[in-house]
């Protein structure tokens, strides 16, 4: 007699059997999520600890960015940028007045704005700061995680996300994160363009640099005449508890990118932002993408932005991220399956106190599950958690009972 498949096991096997392999999930099988929680497929609730790596800050399926696509999608979706449409100018003004700067470059996805970043760089200093042509370099931290294009990965130092991609391209000084000599050093080598940096490294495992080094690094860039480029694909919008990464050490970045929240999770929209010094070096036929700033992705990341205002995102994350915190570092004096916990905000790591090449964060993500909360290893033995930001305070200790006695039982 041969078992009926549950709903959830036919999608998996679907995604296993027609999809590349280019994941691991965790087998769950979503079909529905609202404000904090998902569903599977079999109607089991769970609280969202991942938040689509902080693209959801705004919460699932948000009325007010879900009505905002609704009625776009209805009017005008795609134009291309060949003609002007009647909500891209608004958007850029939008977003320009948000975040202070004076322009704005549209695309979609985090990757292509890190690459628009790297494009800018370059560009501006050949044009501005007088570089050799295609001597330009840009210095990059280890550990780094920019995204999946070529030339991305070719500055990464994770073997799955380099081996094998290569070719790769040239340009880039890896120094070590948080080490404002190693910076020093790296910026006195000829023909440096830009510092690209994670304000607080995410995809590493959730590395909060010494209080200070990011302003160091910004006065350093800026005495060598050096692009402070932020990428805050991760850490932006709200989710560190200010409006930006940056904000903590009110530093101002040259380029600034954003992506993931900047939609709320609603459709793939990102963007870099810059003064005009920087972006008028790139005129017309020299970088774009059909889809970047169409009408549905500008009605969309306006909606989703208003949210983060309206709500007091920032403030809240800020102050549940200090709960978590004191809750989580209480736990572990009482419990040696955890060594540290990190953050700031609503972004945060739990350090699992084993090899980071064993299983167990893998196996406590599994019970979690179990128990209702959905979280992912980031590297090894390191757990994210970075719930949506419209979690209330009894969510939030709801979910720090989950965590605690799942980490109590684990065996
Ligand atoms: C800091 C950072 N930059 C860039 C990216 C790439 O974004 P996307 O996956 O949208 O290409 C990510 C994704 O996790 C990220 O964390």
């Amino acid at each position: 007699m041969t078992e009926e498949l549950t709903k959830s096991q036919v999608a998996m096997e679907m995604e296993d059997k027609y999809g590349a392999h280019n994941y691991h999930p965790l087998p769950v099988v979503l079909s529905k999520g609202k404000g904090v929680y998902v569903w599977d497929t079999e109607g089991k609730q769970y609280f969202d600890f991942l938040s689509a790596y902080s693209a959801v800050n705004q919460g699932h399926c948000h009325p007010k960015i879900v009505s905002a696509l609704q009625q776009q999608a209805e009017t005008l979706t795609l134009t291309s940028r060949a003609f002007y449409n009647d909500t891209l100018g608004e958007y850029e003004k939008y977003m320009c007045e948000y975040f202070g700067f004076e322009k704005v470059l549209p695309m979609n996805t985090g990757a292509e704005a890190v690459e628009t970043a790297i494009k800018l760089s370059r560009k501006w200093a050949y044009e501005k700061k007088g570089i050799a042509e295609n001597a330009a370099k840009i210095i990059v931290c280890e550990n780094n995680f920019h995204g999946r294009t070529t030339t991305i990965i070719s500055f990464s130092n994770d073997e799955d996300a380099r081996k094998n991609f290569g070719p790769y391209t040239e340009g880039f000084i890896k120094i070590p994160y948080n080490d404002i000599d190693a910076l020093n050093e790296a910026l006195k080598e000829d023909n440096v363009a830009a510092l690209l940096i994670e304000p607080i490294q995410g995809e590493a495992g959730v590395f909060v640099p010494d209080e200070g080094f990011l302003t160091e690094a910004s006065e350093a860039c800026k005495k060598a005449n050096v692009l402070f480029v932020a990428d805050e694909v991760q850490t932006g919008v709200a989710r560190t508890g200010q409006l930006l990464a940056c904000d903590h050490e009110n530093v101002k970045p040259d380029m600034l990118i954003l992506g993931k929240a900047l939609s709320g999770g609603a459709y793939p929209v990102s963007a870099v932002l810059a003064n005009n010094d920087i972006m008028e070096v790139i005129k017309p036929g020299q970088h774009g993408s059909t889809f970047g700033g169409n009408p549905l992705a500008a009605k969309v990341a306006v909606a989703a932005l208003n949210v983060i205002k309206d709500e007091k995102l920032a403030e809240n994350a800020q102050k549940l991220g200090v709960i978590f915190r004191d809750r989580m570092n209480k736990f572990i004096t009482k419990n040696d399956l955890v060594t540290t916990v990190r953050g700031k905000g609503l972004l945060n790591a739990i350090i699992i106190n084993d090899s980071p090449d064993s299983s167990t964060a893998w196996n406590i993500c599994m019970q979690l599950k179990e128990n209702g909360l959905l979280a992912k290893p980031t590297h090894g033995n390191i757990i994210r958690f970075a719930p949506p930001l419209v979690m209330n305070e009894t969510q939030l200790h709801e979910c720090c009972d989950i965590i605690e006695k799942t980490i109590e039982e684990y065996k």
